[in-house]
């Protein structure tokens, strides 16, 4: 039989790329998502990739009800990955209780199903901000945990003590912490992609968004970091490298790999790469220029920090292979089709 993943939040970003290499692989495929940040065209877009559509459950994780309701009417449920989350760092200081209830509530919610309906398996989508700024980079898996600096942040951490607590306790699952570095780029179909609301926080939606003359000009937040260019460095990781990482840590965890029932792994490419240099890369790789103008430093901002991935590379057996070219080629042909198709 078919091995059964539900997949929550997997109409968004990092989910539905991941949808997408589950069921490459054959597992089947359930998502639930209550379209918070995305939306159910999504799977169509899952689907032409895919040949397949994933089952579909538009619901709340924070609802207990909706979720039980889903673990009776899709039995069997092998491994859960929980990307459902609230992910603006700006909104989360804004609106706290927001982010603690969203990414808190949901994740107990999972956890205390999976032991009534046998579900062996929990990926939690966790991140560098962890590590705060590092004291040295690259930086592993054994670095110091840094006070968070905003309550998305926290609700990683606490997330990371909550299951942590959970296996402590005797609870019969396993669980890996997937720690993402800075996810950016589409899936080469562009097919699916990263859907920003509003304006972009972030840098690749806004760079593209530049690119094709929505916004006027980039902000380069920063030129006297200590760093050659003097601006930030990141490890930016491609999307699908990152969604095949989740494949990795499921088997892991249900073909019985490894003895141990938490782990904790790093996803990042190993490269830190600076904004100036990732600018120079997108118009390189895609001959378009992107009108960009260095401001003041933007509050909060790690300067530096970029991934040791050895033990994913050689635990899990996975490492991050596409070019930054070609994922800012993506990235570019993504937004060209979100015009194509008139959402922006
Ligand atoms: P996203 O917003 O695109 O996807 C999250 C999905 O979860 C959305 O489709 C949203 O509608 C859904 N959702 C939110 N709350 C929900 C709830 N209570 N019930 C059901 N569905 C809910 O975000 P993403 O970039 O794909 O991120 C996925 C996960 O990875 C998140 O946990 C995020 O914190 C984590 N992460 C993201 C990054 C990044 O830079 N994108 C980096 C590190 C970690
Ligand atoms: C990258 C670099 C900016 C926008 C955030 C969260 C982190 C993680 C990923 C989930 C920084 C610079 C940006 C712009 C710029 N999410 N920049 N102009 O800050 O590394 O991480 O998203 O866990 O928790 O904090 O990503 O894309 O916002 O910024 O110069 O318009 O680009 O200063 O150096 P960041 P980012």
């Amino acid at each position: 039989m078919k091995r059964r993943i539900l997949v929550t939040g997997g109409t968004g970003y990092i989910g539905s790329h991941t949808v997408v290499e589950l069921q490459a692989v054959g597992y089947d495929v359930v998502i639930i998502d209550n379209l918070s940040n995305s939306n159910e065209e999504v799977l169509d877009g899952i689907e032409k990739i895919s040949g397949k559509r994933p089952a579909f459950v538009k619901a709340d994780c924070t609802d207990m009800t909706a979720l039980r309701k889903l673990f009776v009417d899709y039995p069997n449920i092998d491994g859960i990955i929980n990307f459902a989350a609230s992910k603006a760092v700006g909104e989360s200081v804004a609106k706290p209780l927001l982010y603690y209830r969203n990414n808190l509530v949901t994740l107990m919610n999972l956890l205390e199903l999976m032991p009534e309906f046998k579900v062996k398996g929990f990926v939690f989508s966790s991140s560098c901000t962890v590590y705060g700024e590092p004291d040295q980079n690259p930086v592993n898996e054994n670095a110091p945990i840094k006070k968070a600096m905003s309550p998305y942040g926290n609700t990683k951490q606490i997330s990371e003590e909550i299951i942590t607590d959970f296996i402590n306790s005797g609870a019969p699952i396993k669980s890996i912490l997937l720690r993402y570095f800075n996810p950016v780029g589409s899936h080469p179909t562009s097919e699916i992609g990263e859907l920003p609301n509003g304006v972009p926080q972030n840098l690749i939606p806004y760079l593209t968004q530049t690119a094709i003359g929505i916004r006027k000009e980039l902000s380069v937040f920063g030129d006297d970091y200590n760093t050659p260019d003097g601006s930030c460095i990141r490890d930016f990781i491609n999307v699908v490298d990152l969604a095949k990482a989740h494949v990795k840590a499921l088997e892991r965890m249900l073909d019985d790999k490894s003895d141990k029932q938490l782990e904790i792994f790093n996803l990042g490419t190993g490269v830190g790469l600076s904004v100036l240099q990732l600018i120079n890369a997108f118009e390189s790789a895609t001959g378009v220029k992107v009108p960009h103008k260095i401001v003041g430093r933007r509050a909060g901002d790690i300067e530096k920090v970029w991934a040791d991935p050895t033990r994913a590379n050689t635990v899990l057996g996975w490492k991050a292979t596409t070019s930054i070219e070609d994922t800012m080629r993506s990235a570019w042909n993504w937004q060209k089709k979100l015009r194509e198709r008139g959402i922006m």
